[in-house]
C-alpha cells in the first residue's frame, strides 16, 4: 500500500496539489496557514500531544508551529500534513517529515486523535510519508524518535519497517528510542546525522 496523488487540481495551489497524497483511508494535505484554527484545537489536546516532543501547545505556540510547517514545504520539498479521514472528512491528526532539532536528520512524526488510534491509520500515514520521502523528496534516510514507554509508537514504526538503532537520553532527561529506515534506491549514503533533500 502506498499513496496516490489526486487526478484533478480543483483550483488548488499547484505546488500544494503535488504534495497532497491519498492512501486507502486518508487524505494527507500539506499544512498551510489556513489550518491554524483547527490545528490549534488538536495542539491543545493532551490526549494527542502529551507523548510528543513539544507537548500541549498554547494558541500562540500552535500558530508559530503552523507557520513553520507552512514555510517548510516550499523550502525543503517535504513537510507535515493534516490527516483527514476520507470516509468522514474529519481531521484526525497530523504528521509528516521534519528536520529534527537534535541533529537526528529528517524524522517521521505522527499524532492521531484518540478516537481513531488503533485502526492502523498511523502505519498507513507512516508508509505514505516514507514512500514520499524516498521517491519524491529523494531523502537517503528517515529517522523517528519515540519515548521508551510509547509502545503504540514503537509498534507503528516497526510495522512500517523502521529499525531500532539505539536508546538515548533526550534533553529533558527522558529515555528515548531512535529508529531509522534507509532509502533502498539510494543506498546508505548518510548513516548518521542530518539527512538532506537531494
Ligand atoms: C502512535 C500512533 C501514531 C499509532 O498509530 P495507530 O494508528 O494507533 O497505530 P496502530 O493502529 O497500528 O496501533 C499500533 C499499536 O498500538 C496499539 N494502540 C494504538 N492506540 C493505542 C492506545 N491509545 N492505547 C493503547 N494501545 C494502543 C494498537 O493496539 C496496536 O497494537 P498492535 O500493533 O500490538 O496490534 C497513535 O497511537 C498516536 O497518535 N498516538 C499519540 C501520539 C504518538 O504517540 N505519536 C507517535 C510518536 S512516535
Amino acid at each position: 500500500m502506498g499513496f496516490y496523488r489526486p487526478a484533478a487540481r480543483d483550483g488548488k495551489d499547484p505546488y500544494l496539489h503535488r504534495h497532497t497524497l491519498f492512501t486507502d483511508r486518508l487524505q494527507l494535505s500539506p499544512i498551510t496557514a489556513a489550518d491554524a484554527d483547527r490545528l490549534a484545537i488538536l495542539h491543545a489536546d493532551a490526549r494527542v500531544m502529551s507523548l510528543l516532543q513539544h507537548g500541549v501547545l498554547s494558541r500562540a505556540q500552535s500558530d508559530a508551529l503552523v507557520a513553520d510547517y507552512a514555510a517548510e514545504w516550499p523550502a525543503l520539498g517535504f513537510g507535515s500534513w493534516t490527516v483527514t479521514e476520507r470516509a468522514s472528512d474529519r481531521l484526525v491528526g497530523l504528521g509528516g517529515l521534519r528536520i529534527h532539532d537534535g541533529d537526528h536528520g529528517v524524522t517521521l512524526r505522527v499524532a492521531l486523535t484518540p478516537e481513531v488510534q488503533g485502526r492502523g491509520y498511523g502505519p498507513e500515514l507512516g508508509r505514505a510519508a516514507v514512500e514520499f520521502a524516498f521517491t519524491v523528496a529523494a531523502l537517503d534516510r528517515v529517522a523517528a524518535i519515540t519515548r521508551l514507554d510509547n509502545i503504540p509508537g514503537q509498534r507503528l514504526l516497526e510495522k512500517i519497517g523502521m529499525v531500532r538503532e539505539r536508546e538515548f537520553v533526550g534533553g529533558t532527561g527522558r529515555l528515548l528510542l531512535l529508529y531509522a529506515l534507509f532509502n533502498p534506491n539510494n543506498g546508505r549514503i548518510q548513516r548518521h546525522g542530518r539527512t538532506s533533500p537531494a
